[in-house]
């Protein structure tokens, strides 16, 4: 757990945040990048009394390079304090667990990311006595509508990382605060450079740092950023659960963090020229990416949002067996799950029925999600090219 210090108040713009903040280690001989302190325990400090003092004991509760990612993490989402975790999941079931319970109700948007809804339904719900209503998200009535007065957590993707759903954060953190219910959102998607939550009133922002806060496909990883007694009470679930990251996975997430804003300034202008390709292709029926204005949602994206990142869906107009076809011929768009690293992936999604609206009723089979990476942009439009010629074949 770490919170901003006086050090950290000096950087005020995303660039200089992702620089410098938590950069204040030159004690240990001029390092220009933070030392590892990969070791699980650290002598207990005393006075000089010798009564122990505050300072760091196991890494499970805290470590010192781990607290420099936390440190970037809270000043880039406007956060007193973040925790990191082993895995976004871990961010994000320590966030739920936290906050629901034997009795409780939670509101959950549908098309969160599939583990996330799993967690809840199949496990919390099944075996803990967790009540959970999954709402179709787009629409803050429908939302609120399924509030109760044992609801205890509202839980938010916004964009969801399939179907691009987008929830209005101010209405339901408005309707949320007053009434004691949390709000948690995964802000995986827009990164903390383009969207935080914490400003329109949501109580805990999670990510998944195996995607761009990492950003080269190298380390696993989670964190939560919220206020300073959030942070410190769920530092108390993340001790119970052990969910904790281990420090060189912190030190990797620092290296990525420092260049998150012109690698995401990159993947944003090359998806939107990938979209737009797409969107003028006659063989595809229909592109799902809140940059373009043809987005269903668009004026929610503009209120929110300010970018996108690298990830889109496209509907192909063709058959299972094309689609599968094209996917197996593109060069660039290498078939893989994930997204956020330095690489562009091409990957075939099933949405559940619920879900197919946002793809305009077409088969959920035919959804076909990219993450568009750091190569050269025409590169990346010429292998969809092709490989669109063979839905055919
Ligand atoms: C939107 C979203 N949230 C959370 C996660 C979980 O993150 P992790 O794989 O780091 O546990 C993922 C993983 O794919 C994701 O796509």
């Amino acid at each position: 757990m770490a919170f901003l210090t006086e050090h950290d108040a000096i950087y005020k713009t995303k660039e200089d945040i992702c620089a410098h903040v938590g950069d204040d280690y030159a004690e240990y001989k001029g390092a220009i990048v933070p030392p590892i302190f990969q070791n699980s325990l650290f002598l207990i400090p005393t006075e000089d009394n010798g009564a122990p003092s505050i300072g760091y004991n196991y890494t499970r509760v805290s470590n010192p390079t781990i607290e420099v990612a936390e440190r970037k993490v809270a000043a880039l989402e406007g956060a007193d304090g973040a925790l990191c975790f082993a895995s976004g999941m871990g961010a994000l079931t320590a966030a739920i667990m936290h906050f629901a319970g034997a009795g409780r109700h939670v509101v959950m948007i549908r098309s969160v990311y599939g583990v996330t809804r799993v967690f809840l339904t199949d496990f919390l719900e099944k075996r803990f006595g967790v009540a959970v209503n999954a709402v179709n998200g787009d629409s803050t009535d429908e939302i609120l509508s399924r509030v109760r007065p044992e609801t205890s957590l509202i839980l938010l993707e916004s964009p969801s990382s399939a179907v691009f759903k987008l929830q209005d954060l101010q209405a339901i953190a408005d309707f949320a605060r007053p009434r004691g219910i949390a709000t948690v959102i995964d802000n995986s998607w827009a990164t903390p450079l383009y969207q935080n939550p914490l400003a329109h009133g949501i109580d805990l922002v999670c990510h998944s740092a195996s995607k761009y806060l990492g950003g080269h496909s190298d380390i696993i990883g989670g964190v939560a950023a919220g206020s300073r007694e959030l942070i410190g009470k769920l530092s108390g679930t993340r001790f119970l659960l052990g969910a904790n990251m281990d420090p060189h996975q912190a030190w990797l997430l620092s290296r990525g963090l420092r260049t998150l804003p012109v690698r995401l300034a990159r993947h944003s202008q090359s998806a939107l020229a990938v979209a737009r390709f797409l969107e003028a292709h006659p063989r595809v029926r229909r592109v799902l990416y809140p940059a373009l204005d043809s987005f269903p949602q668009r004026d929610l994206a503009r209120r929110y949002l300010s970018g996108c990142s690298g990830l889109l869906s496209f509907v192909p107009d063709g058959a299972p067996e094309g689609i599968k076809k094209m996917i197996s011929k593109c060069r660039y768009f290498q078939h893989g799950v994930s997204w956020g690293g330095f690489e562009s992936l091409i990957v075939g999604i099933s949405v559940g029925a619920d879900e197919q609206s946002a793809a305009a009723g077409d088969s959920p089979a035919n959804l076909v999600r990219l993450h568009v990476g750091l190569e050269d942009p025409d590169s990346l439009i010429a292998d969809l090219d092709q490989a669109l010629g063979w839905l055919d074949r």
